[in-house]
């Protein structure tokens, strides 16, 4: 089986905890367009939901497909956000950002009820850290944001190249304006410390580890979509 058929297959379970008249949180990336094709699909059958997009990218989908979209301010609490990952552990603490929505996505997950991660099981790790870290950063002062990061890090043990995402030749802006340091720490064994230390940096805007944010993940491999939840 190859890794679209394990993204279809844990999105197709994914549905199986959308209800009616819910409000989603719908995330960005590959994994999360297999749901958002297959949410709609539900939605010309009859099923009635309302989405919050977590990029635009997604949201010009969900308008293709018919699935009904809001934004978070006209429904600013969630029940249910299905979103994928860049990896994650068996805490489900995750690696997200992949493909620079990881602001929009933090924001959207933290104001659900629930977050439910969706994965092909190439993303299951033993500690985070293998796929590099998108940190959104401010453009004014981008480059001292970035060396202030990297002594940050440094202090906790951490070192490794770091750049700054490009996109067909020019610098990757997010949908929030923004840019994206990917930094190539290797394994992170205190996510919390790291995550704490990119706060206290003034021009870092959000980071992409996920900590304590998803309640269930929905793992797929070959066979069968298993259900993880937090260790
Ligand atoms: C988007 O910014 C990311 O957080 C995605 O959720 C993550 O990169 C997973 O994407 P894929 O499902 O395409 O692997």
């Amino acid at each position: 089986m190859d890794l679209r058929q394990m993204k279809i297959r844990a999105a197709e379970k994914a549905l199986s905890y959308v209800e009616n008249g819910m409000r989603l949180g719908i995330g960005t990336g590959s994994t999360a367009e297999e749901f958002v094709r297959l949410l709609a699909d539900r939605v010309s059958a009859g099923l009635t939901v309302r989405g919050v997009p977590t990029s635009e990218r997604t949201a010009r989908l969900c308008s293709e497909l018919g699935v009904p979209l809001a934004t978070l301010d006209e429904l600013p609490e969630l029940d249910l956000t299905i979103d994928g990952a860049d990896e994650l552990d068996g805490a489900l603490s995750l690696i997200k950002g992949g493909g620079g929505a990881l602001l929009r996505e933090k924001i959207v997950a933290a104001a659900s009820s629930r977050m439910i991660v969706i994965a092909d099981e190439t993303k299951v790790v033993e500690t985070l850290g293998a796929y590099p870290l998108p940190i959104e950063v401010n453009p004014f002062g981008s480059v001292a944001t970035r060396i202030a990061i990297e002594k940050a890090a440094s202090r906790l043990g951490l070192t490794g190249s770091m750049a700054f995402r490009q996109k067909e030749g020019a610098l990757f802006i997010t949908d929030g304006g923004h840019y994206i340091l990917d930094a190539s720490f290797g394994r992170i064994p205190d996510a919390e410390a790291l995550s704490d230390a990119l706060f206290a940096i003034p021009g870092v805007v959000e980071h992409g580890l996920f900590l304590g944010l998803a309640k269930l993940a929905i793992v797929a491999g070959p066979v069968e979509a298993r259900v993880i939840e937090p260790k």
